[in-house]
């Protein structure tokens, strides 16, 4: 059984997905310790209300010492059992060493068909690049932002009208199909990659 690590910095809408996968009877993977950089992320109280461990490990106090944050992030993880971790949402970029450390065993989600829109604003940038389809991709996390092993994508239509907001509400509805998936494959030792076609057409 692997046991999980969630790191969220907002609402965590996928975080609650992965739990959900989770519960379900037969999942590979239980989820241990949910973190967030931001004491105030709506994501932590839903995780405190599902019976999930939560920590806040605030970055400010930190400034640019980002290994003596993330030391804190790695004792908490320790302290909790973990031995995967799933980012989601969050939005703090770690540095080589800490994810030289997790290699193999962390898996992010980004709001678009990598290897196109790594960084943020990756909606606006479907539609101003012309794109007629978008996505979201899970994949495991090397120290190059937005890289490494696509494990699996998801394929939505951009459609006309969309704006960032329309076409972030498609996705994310396949971000929580994509992410549970993944998650349970991945955890299961499958790193095959697999995709899932066109939705919300
Ligand atoms: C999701 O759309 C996720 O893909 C994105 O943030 C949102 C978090 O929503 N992640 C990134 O942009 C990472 N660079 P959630 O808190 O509701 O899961």
């Amino acid at each position: 059984m692997r046991r999980v690590g969630i790191f969220i910095s907002g609402g965590g809408s996928n975080m609650v997905a992965l739990l959900d996968e989770m519960a379900k009877s037969g999942s590979p993977a239980a989820p241990a310790l949910v973190l967030s950089n931001d004491a105030n992320a709506g994501g932590l109280a839903k995780a405190a209300a599902r019976g999930v461990a939560t920590a806040a490990i605030d970055h400010r106090p930190f400034g640019k010492d980002r290994p003596a944050f993330e030391a804190e992030i790695q004792k908490a993880l320790e302290a909790h059992g973990v031995d995967l971790v799933c980012l989601a949402g969050f939005m703090r970029i770690l540095t080589p060493g800490f994810v030289d450390a997790w290699t193999g065993r962390m898996l992010n989600i980004h709001p678009s068909l990598l290897p196109l829109f790594t960084g943020l604003h990756t909606h606006q940038r479907a539609i101003d690049a012309g794109c007629a389809v978008h996505g979201c991709t899970v994949h495991e996390v090397i120290p190059e932002l937005d890289a490494g092993p696509i494990l699996g994508q998801a394929v939505v239509p951009v459609k006309a009208g969309d704006d960032a907001d329309s076409l972030a509400a498609r996705v994310l509805v396949q971000e929580h199909r994509l992410y549970p998936m993944a998650l349970t494959r991945f955890a299961a030792g499958n790193r095959d990659r697999f995709a899932l076609g066109l939705a919300g057409a």
